[in-house]
């Protein structure tokens, strides 16, 4: 308990400098409650504004896939470089450490597998992302998809809801269904809709014109990786759209399916948060372990 019998006036108001009001570096997040923008700065380096978020959520829907057979063998190691992780929470309470100190950004649908039709999906209570601790909920949005559309952006709705109530964001994940065009026509679309149906990120890929899907979504956007690619291409990939607007990665295949993991995500990162051209960066993959 304070001493009461020592009870000092103040002395220092700095009268001189009026009080000090931080904006908020990330797009479109300025009007956010506390606890979310906190969360927001675990994920997004407040310095670079940019974030690697590490994705090996993949089992959830294609099983033990090329990469994530084990992932205590190939994505452990590579959670010290990674700025958020992103995985589904039985893999994130079985084997995640959680003394890893990282965010997380939780896969919180599921529904469906490759076996059957995808997107079929449900949300994951928010009070178990609460339990874990998340700095972020992610939820896949079909936008053009006859079957799962109406579903997926319920399940997007429903998970911001939930998520305002306790602070956490929402990423909508954009999924392209094999009769969507992958351009920056439909990519913009699908990331505005995702955007105004309250996701506070937008996860979305990479296409030419893409600096038009930025312009048009009022949050960050990050960009998956795809499929495994040539290294050199991978870099190449992150750096076009870092260039273009983007806010970071949210790269799976890429790094684990790699050739040397840990050296891939520290190319990754230095593309992402020291704008280190393509070719610079694959030297540097080249030249680590
Ligand atoms: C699937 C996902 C994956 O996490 C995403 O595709 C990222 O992985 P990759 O870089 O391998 O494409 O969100 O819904």
């Amino acid at each position: 308990m304070a001493d009461l019998d020592d009870i000092r006036d103040g002395k220092d108001y700095g009268l001189s400098e009026g009080q000090k009001n931080e904006g908020f570096f990330l797009k479109g997040s300025a009007n956010l409650d506390w606890g979310m923008k906190d969360r927001l700065s675990r994920i997004f380096n407040p310095e670079t504004g940019r974030s690697v978020m590490l994705a090996f959520d993949h089992g959830f829907i294609m099983g033990p896939t090329s990469g994530v057979e084990r992932i205590d063998l190939s994505i452990v190691p590579l959670i010290p470089y990674a700025d958020c992780l992103m995985c589904t929470r039985g893999v994130l309470r079985s084997l995640v450490p959680p003394t890893s100190r990282k965010p997380v950004c939780m896969r919180s649908d599921a529904g469906t597998s490759i076996l059957t039709e995808l997107n079929h999906n449900v949300i994951v209570d928010v009070q178990d992302a609460v339990k874990l601790n998340v700095s972020a909920m992610a939820v896949m949005v079909a936008i053009g998809d006859p079957c799962t559309e109406a579903t997926t952006v319920a399940n997007l709705y429903n998970a911001v809801d939930a998520g305002q109530s306790f602070g956490i964001p929402v990423m909508g994940v954009t999924a392209v269904g094999k009769d969507m065009a992958r351009d920056a026509r439909y990519f913009g679309l699908a990331s505005r809709i995702c955007a105004e149906n309250g996701a506070n990120i937008v996860k979305t890929y990479y296409t030419e014109g893409f600096e038009k899907v930025v312009a048009c979504c009022p949050v960050p956007i990050v960009i998956a990786g795809g499929k495994k690619l040539p290294e050199l291409e991978a870099l190449e990939l992150a750096y076009k759209a870092v260039q273009s607007g983007a806010s970071g990665v949210d790269m799976g295949r890429n790094v684990f399916q790699s050739s040397k993991p840990t050296a891939m995500i520290q190319a990754v990162s230095a593309v992402v948060h020291k704008n280190l051209s393509p070719k610079d960066a694959f030297q540097m993959f080249n030249d680590l372990k």
